[in-house]
């Protein structure tokens, strides 16, 4: 099948508005993905056609609404090539996602002394948890840095690694910076060691195949909204037996399987994890946008993305004063840079007023900011429906941009 990148722009309407009378050229990928009509559609048609709450009702809508929602936990099974479908637990985001692994796994199974590896690369929702954890349980966080490229330093990593080591948890594609991380390769070396491992998986899952057997990972989180669905809901995959050995985290409906003011038994999984109403036209919205990206596919999607990488990458490195931020040999289609003279913010603003839409800032990942000793960068981050056009307007914008600071 070749890339129909124009079919695809076509089923994304926002693609075709107007930003300050100009073309829009989103690069913002990396923040929120746009919505293809499926997606909407499939929202609006459950709104206004079936909705009903889920696992409450014998009644038709609610059985309907049941069913369409567990569908879709079949089809995160797929995407990330999981065992079970109920390894699969829904959850808000990825944010959500790592919070309930530090405070379910982290709170029963570490303990002072133990020690959990992070590296330069995460984003602030893969340290804040573990910190709040350490604050709490008195475990220790060790650091792995980074190489001038910007990817994970793999000697100091095994260096960091002992048997005091009780969990790593690893960025899979870096958000500011776009480095693919080696996760397969940390999780073995892991296991060596006894830890656990998670991958956020938050920028790889829209861009790439991600198999958790393969990685052997023990938990793997992703946002909705990043790939394409809509916002409000994300997955975490866990290995069964740590599921069922973790306790719950949050207390509600649905969660149990009886209640007396005396005792609880806890519901099976997945829904000892899932307490209250949850996202359900989230979660139908997001069986849309996975069988939308997988009906494209991950091989054409990669070759497509690698190649508007590779023109970004040489386009951008054409500009003067400009330097890229991650030069790493392996990435994904995100580059961040900073210029000579021209603020983020500033040249963000400018670029906005030629319909270039770009995140500045520090991308939440203040330490990579350290790292490179930057306040922030521009970070132009690609999707499934971006061209050349979109890369050639933002080099258009920046070079007007430094006409202007001069
Ligand atoms: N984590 C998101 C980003 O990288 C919000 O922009």
């Amino acid at each position: 099948m070749t890339y129909d990148v124009e079919k695809i722009r076509s089923d994304f309407p926002i693609l075709s508005e107007k930003v300050h009378g100009k073309r829009l050229a989103f690069l913002d990928t990396g923040a929120s993905a746009q919505k293809p009509s499926v997606v909407t559609d499939t929202i609006a048609s459950l709104y206004n056609k079936t909705y009903a709450n889920i696992h409450r009702g014998v009644y038709k809508f609610s059985q309907h609404s049941t069913d369409a929602y567990e569908a879709v936990r079949e089809k995160v099974r797929g995407l990330l090539n999981a065992k079970f479908s109920h390894e699969c637990i829904f959850v808000r985001g990825a944010t959500e996602g790592i919070n309930l692994v530090a405070q379910s796994y982290g709170r029963a199974f570490l303990n002072e002394g133990d020690e959990v590896i992070l590296t330069t690369l995460e984003h602030h929702s893969n340290i804040v948890p573990w910190q709040m954890l350490r604050d709490e349980k008195n475990i220790v966080i060790k650091v792995v840095p980074i190489t001038d490229d910007g990817q994970v330093d793999m000697d100091a990593y095994k260096k960091l690694l002992s048997p005091r080591t009780k969990f790593v948890s690893i960025i899979h594609v870096s958000n500011a910076i776009g480095t693919i991380v080696p996760v397969k390769e940390m999780t073995a070396l892991a296991h060596e060691v006894g830890a656990k491992v998670l991958i956020d998986g938050c920028q790889a899952v829209p861009h790439m195949a991600v198999d958790v057997q393969d990685l052997d990972a023990d938990f793997y989180v992703f946002s909705g909204h990043k790939i394409y669905g809509p916002t409000g809901i994300g997955v975490v995959y866990g290995k069964e037996e740590l599921l069922n050995a973790m306790p719950p985290w949050q207390g509600g409906g649905d969660m149990i399987a009886s209640v007396t003011f005396e005792e609880t038994i806890y519901n099976e999984l997945p829904h000892k994890f899932e307490a209250g109403t949850p996202d359900i036209a989230g979660g139908i919205g997001l069986g849309a946008a996975i069988d939308y990206v997988l009906d494209i596919g991950f091989d054409e999607i990669e070759a497509y993305e690698e190649e508007l990488l590779a023109y970004a990458t040489k386009e951008l490195t054409s500009i003067n004063s400009l330097r890229i931020i991650g030069t790493a040999k392996e990435k994904a289609g995100i580059i961040s840079f900073v210029l000579e003279g021209i603020h983020p913010h500033d040249l963000g603003t400018i670029l906005d007023q030629e319909g270039v839409a770009i995140r500045t800032g520090h991308h939440c990942t203040q330490p990579i900011m350290d790292r490179y000793e930057v306040h922030g960068t521009s970070r132009a981050s690609l999707g499934i429906y971006n061209t050349k056009q979109d890369i050639d307007q933002l080099v258009a914008g920046i070079r007007k941009a430094q006409s202007i600071f001069g």
